[in-house]
């Protein structure tokens, strides 16, 4: 997560500033720096990348967030409000004291031990939040399109607080986000997103204009599993860094979402109705495709400067016919995501480094970077691969 590098005696001025303009993290907390001369302040996943009057003076540091589940916080005390201290101190550390927000929806996992109190969760969350409209319970994502199992457990009705008996007009999930200054329309029941993945978008963002810098000209990109589109939203951001694009997704709910999207971040026109993969602009190609049939395609072969392959339980399987689409007569670049169990990281290393083209000289081997942990033994992991143009 971003946090702003505040010296100690800027921190309250500094507090207040981003307090105002919306920029501070709610729910996480201000963390020491190390130096006892410095203040981490968590910095809101909609703040833009640029913080007029904030940045470059002071430093943006990427460190894990610390949610603030403080025992006073709003939540405990409404939740022990509801069902009293005793049956809270039984469950420990197993309340869900951590959740997501997806514009005005809050993602909430909940213990299989905790099932009997999913109302009073909710409840005890949406009075902890007075802008969230909905609270919804995550039963992880679920097969090929990599959608989210969700539930309602909680909305608000004007000043009412529902916990069951939810009239349909009130549980409408198709939302507008901030990430990094843009807006992003999204829909967590129709297709994968995910706010988490902030970080993640601004690292291929620094790496993709390091490969402009090498190559002297703006990239042809093609993101394949492109979703609603959140990684296209940060690089669009960057003047000058998009020459070309191909953005499709096999989903076609995720590929509607992201016409919208492109409408707004490209200011063109895009189709209204879904299509197949097709040329919508002379530098666009953009639709519903399925991946693994790209290479198929002679004009696609060959054609790419920066690939982006997010589709983490299938990365390594997809990734020998993915890698045709690279132009190999010049440096480009491979950024993706894998899941893998943690015993087996050095073999899936091994299988990475064996199916991508030969690697740039003088630049890292690609290497899977534990990101977090998926389930108990299966580690989320991302890596980047500098490939050298074929001799
Ligand atoms: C983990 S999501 C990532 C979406 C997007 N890149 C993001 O970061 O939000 C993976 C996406 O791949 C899509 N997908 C799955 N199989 C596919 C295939 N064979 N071809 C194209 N897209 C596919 C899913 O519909 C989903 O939107």
């Amino acid at each position: 997560m971003r946090h702003l590098r505040v010296p100690n005696h800027k921190v309250e001025d500094t507090l207040d500033r981003m307090k105002s303009e919306q920029w501070l993290a709610i729910g996480y907390r201000v963390i020491s720096d190390g130096d006892d001369n410095h203040r981490l302040l968590p910095i809101s996943a909609e703040a833009p990348l640029e913080l007029p009057g904030l940045t470059p003076e002071y430093e943006v540091v990427d460190v894990r967030g610390r949610a603030d589940d403080r025992p006073s916080s709003d939540w405990w005390k409404h939740l022990t409000e509801i069902i009293g201290e005793e049956e809270v101190a039984l469950y420990g550390e197993s309340w869900p004291s951590n959740h997501e927000f997806i514009g005005d929806i809050m993602i909430v996992r909940i213990d299989e031990a905790l099932r009997k109190h999913t109302q009073p969760i909710a409840k005890a969350k949406m009075q902890s939040h007075p802008h969230v409209r909905l609270v919804m319970e995550d039963n992880g994502v679920q097969g090929e399109l990599r959608i989210r199992d969700l539930r309602p457990i909680g909305c608000r009705n004007g000043e009412e607080i529902l916990t069951s008996d939810f009239p349909s007009h009130l549980l409408e999930t198709r939302v507008m986000v901030r990430e990094s200054g843009r807006s992003i329309l999204c829909d967590p029941r129709r297709a994968y997103f995910s706010t988490k993945l902030q970080t993640e978008r601004l690292e291929t963002l620094a790496l993709a204009k390091e490969l402009r810098s090498m190559l002297g000209r703006s990239l042809r990109v093609c993101d394949p599993f492109c979703g609603v589109g959140p990684a296209l939203a940060t690089l669009l951001g960057e003047p000058g860094l998009v020459g070309h694009m191909l953005a499709s997704d096999l989903n076609p709910d995720a590929v509607e979402l992201l016409f919208d999207n492109l409408r707004r971040w490209d200011r063109r026109d895009y189709p209204i109705e879904v299509k197949t993969l097709s040329r919508i602009h002379e530098d666009r190609i953009v639709g519903l495709a399925d991946a693994t049939e790209l290479h198929e395609d002679p004009d696609m072969v060959g054609a790419w400067d920066l690939l982006l392959v997010n589709l983490p339980h299938r990365t390594l399987e997809f990734l020998p016919s993915l890698v045709q689409l690279l132009d190999r007569t010049a440096p480009s670049m491979v950024r993706g995501r894998a899941i893998v169990a943690e015993s087996e990281i050095e073999d899936a290393n091994e299988t990475l480094r064996n199916v991508l083209p030969l690697r740039l000289q003088g630049t890292p081997e690609p290497t899977l970077k534990i990101k977090r942990d998926y389930s108990s033994t299966l580690r989320l992991c991302s890596f980047e691969a500098w490939i050298a143009p074929a001799s």
